[in-house]
């Protein structure tokens, strides 16, 4: 049995209105997950790189090893001898699902060296496993479109549906330089919301699948529109309304925070705007010198691939 290679995508969670249900795949940045059988037995992490030194190589303390190594009991195979390396490619704290991406990676990749005896979309109960580890929650918004690729809804952790993207749809996606734990981000927020913020949300939610699904534009755009979590998380980003601003002006369908922040994300209909709306949310943080990070996209319709 030869050495594997795999590759999972960052996501945008929430995506405006769905917390913790909706989120959507973007082409790159990304987690590498690198497996090679080896006759000493059981799962080891042998080298992790762009991770600073913060991540774990203990299995099980491991956002990556505790997803595979999920798969590997699911599938009495823990036995299995497998030297695993992870290639961290995105920050941690930057609110593009970095935990959900290495913890998809490492479930993808132990069941391709196994000839997948589970299908993709069975993988997620155990991707889930890393987030959890991760984040203390186990919410499926980043871990589900990493897995499979486009708008994904998972209402709960055995279902995911693909959500058809209308043409053309572009995410613009900001990272300024500093550094928000989902944890943290969860922390803050309350535990009620008000009758009118839920008939709002849930209005929005349904708008948004309905919109994309019929590629309703006009839907769209009046229903981008979170009322609940992203006022009670913009503090915790510098400049986030003068950003959002500048996107909109620009021409963008919406724009909000990406999972947990401090990323910010717009949605727009084609590259024209959705570069456009770039350059003017990174100019907000320049002007007020805060380094970012700028990533413009399709929808990613692959999810997790084996490179
Ligand atoms: N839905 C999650 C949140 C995404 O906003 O807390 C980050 O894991």
């Amino acid at each position: 049995m030869t050495g594997i290679k795999v590759f999972a995508p960052a996501s945008v969670g929430n995506c405006i209105v769905g917390f913790d249900t909706l989120g959507l795949a973007l082409e790159r940045p990304g987690d590498e997950i690198i497996l090679t059988p080896t006759n000493r037995k059981g799962l080891r992490i042998t080298k992790i790189t762009g991770a600073k030194g913060r991540l774990p190589y203990e299995v099980e303390k491991n956002t990556a090893g505790i997803a595979a190594l999920s798969v590997l009991k699911h599938l009495g195979a823990e036995d299995m001898g497998i030297d695993m390396q992870i290639h961290k490619k995105m920050p941690f704290g930057s609110g593009l699902g970095s935990s959900a991406a290495s913890a998809v990676a490492g479930a993808f990749a132990v069941n391709i060296l196994l000839n997948q005896p589970l299908e993709k979309r069975k993988l997620l109960p155990f991707a889930l496993d890393g987030e959890e580890l991760a984040s203390g929650s186990r919410h499926a918004d980043n871990v589900a479109p990493s897995l499979i690729g486009g708008i994904v809804f998972s209402p709960n952790e055995h279902e995911v549906h693909r959500i058809l993207a209308p043409k053309g749809l572009m995410a613009t996606v900001i990272y300024p330089h500093i550094e928000i734990l989902t944890k943290d981000a969860r922390n803050i927020l309350s535990e009620t919301v008000t009758l009118k913020q839920m008939v709002q949300q849930s209005a929005n939610l349904a708008s948004f699948i309905i919109a994309c699904q019929s590629s309703n534009i006009g839907l769209l755009e009046r229903c981008m529109q979170d009322v609940v979590i992203e006022p009670q998380r913009a503090k915790l980003i510098p400049h986030f309304q003068e950003v959002k601003d500048a996107a909109l002006a620009q021409g963008a369908f919406g724009c909000s925070i990406s999972g947990a922040g401090p990323s910010i994300f717009a949605l727009s209909p084609n590259s024209f705007v959705a570069e456009n709306a770039a350059e003017a949310m990174q100019k907000i943080f320049s002007d007020n010198k805060i380094k970012s990070d700028l990533y413009i996209s399709q929808i990613n319709q692959e999810g997790v691939i084996k490179c």
